[in-house]
């Protein structure tokens, strides 16, 4: 089971340049994403795995002054009750969690599970959203005041929403916040909300998610308010990491791509999610942004995502690609990933907490678009590069400051 993998240094178990214990806050805390993160921390904590898929034990960020897995503290929020264990036992029937692994850890989840709460159920509550921001802020500082946290990073990994409608309250923070305090007024949708929490309890925000979360101006200027920083749009693990990898091979050989055609097919619960088409929106537009960023407008490409319940986590993506070389002559590739989604999302889930626990020690405050290599929609960059985005990341996480400003 433990098996070294040659880019995975074997980091100390507490790094002298940070001010551990730090907190991880999933809203989603009971999903298959959240679950694997979850039992992956505790299996990297009791020796049981490697960190094999996590970025941020490899040579690349080695100067990064980040918090050890022995440091971060899991709690969160869900909507659901289904018990941690439960969840985890449906992973490893699904191939996603190894047995062993389960076994090895099993005893240690009670202990996450006392830090679980009750999320926000826009099909359920009544009253003002400030209530429930207090409510949810109200959770994040008790669970850091208890565990003594330096500081808790809030990740959102819960089911994707359909976008949001725009509202003016939405560029205006006083007025949001007025709206927030109409109980008759819906005036954000659940990821936002959690995000305004987030920030509301002096916390950094990272969405995994393509829901709107943090993305709007009224909550980025809260965020500046709170001096915290943030991060998204939906994490890049599958289909998308490949395009942003072999996109730019075709342009820096001076070969013209004339279409990128792509089929998803998945199961599981974020399969059955996006079987509804309001939701899928929010999907394809985070993920069919990245093709003409880095081809042009001109490259025809096609996107669909097809829910198979029997895939559960096991994903297909199939991508046809259509180009054009020396005196117009006509090639193709074709390729087929088959990923486990949880797999390979829940170990950027702890980077992403260890990175923005980093930045956030390190005072930045707002979008930190260097984490922009770990998501289809990088907020606050352009850049889909995954190679440009590497060294990006690199060179700002190796440069942070880890003695910080408290
Ligand atoms: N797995 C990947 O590779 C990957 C990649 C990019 C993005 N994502 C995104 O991560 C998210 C989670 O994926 P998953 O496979 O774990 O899905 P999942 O359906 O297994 O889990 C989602 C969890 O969110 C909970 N939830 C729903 N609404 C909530 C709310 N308002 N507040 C708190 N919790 C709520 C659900 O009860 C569920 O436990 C999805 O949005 C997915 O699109 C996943």
């Amino acid at each position: 089971m433990t098996v070294t993998h040659p880019e995975t240094s074997h980091a100390p178990t507490s790094s002298p340049d940070t001010d551990a214990p730090v907190g991880l806050w999933l809203n989603g805390a009971r999903g298959s994403v959240a679950t694997t993160a979850i039992t992956g921390l505790l299996a990297l904590r009791a020796g049981m795995a490697d960190s094999t898929g996590c970025v941020t034990d490899t040579r690349m960020l080695r100067d990064a002054p980040l918090a050890s897995w022995t440091d971060l503290v899991v709690g969160g929020h869900d909507i659901v009750d289904t018990p941690l264990e439960k969840k985890a036992e449906s992973l490893v029937d699904s191939g996603v969690i190894p047995a062993p692994v389960l076994a090895a850890v099993r005893g240690s989840l009670p202990e996450v599970e006392q830090n679980l709460r009750t999320g926000y159920d826009a099909r359920t509550e009544t009253g003002p959203l400030a209530e429930v921001v207090e409510r949810l802020a109200g959770d994040i500082e008790e669970f850091r005041a208890r565990h003594g946290l330096s500081r808790v990073v809030v990740i959102n990994v819960s089911s994707t929403e359909p976008p949001a409608d725009h509202r003016p309250e939405h560029d205006d923070l006083d007025a949001l916040t007025r709206a927030l305090a109409d109980p008759d007024d819906k005036a954000l949708p659940a990821s936002s909300v959690v995000a305004y929490a987030a920030f509301r309890a002096g916390c950094g925000f990272v969405d995994f998610t393509p829901s709107t979360g943090a993305r709007l101006p009224a909550l980025e200027m809260l965020a500046q308010r709170e001096r915290v920083p943030f991060a998204g749009s939906d994490g890049k693990t599958g289909e998308t990491l490949l395009r942003t990898a072999l996109a730019p091979m075709f342009t820096s050989r001076a070969l013209h791509v004339l279409s990128w055609a792509g089929v998803n097919l998945l199961g599981g619960g974020d399969g059955a999610t996006l079987e509804d088409p309001r939701n899928a929106r929010s999907k394809l537009s985070s993920k069919s942004g990245v093709l003409p960023a880095l081809l042009g407008e001109d490259v025809t490409a096609p996107l669909h995502i097809d829910n198979v319940p029997d895939l559960g986590d096991h994903k297909t993506a199939w991508d046809h690609v259509s180009f054009e070389g020396f005196l117009g002559v006509r090639m193709s590739m074709q390729l087929t990933w088959s990923g486990v989604d949880s797999t390979l999302a829940a170990p950027l889930v702890l980077d992403l907490a260890r990175l923005t626990a980093a930045a956030h020690r390190a005072g930045h405050v707002g979008p930190i678009e260097e984490l922009g290599f770990f998501f289809k929609d990088p907020i606050g960059t352009d850049e889909h590069a995954l190679a440009e985005q590497a060294q990006a990341l690199a060179a700002w996480a190796n440069g942070l400051d880890g003695h910080g400003d408290s």
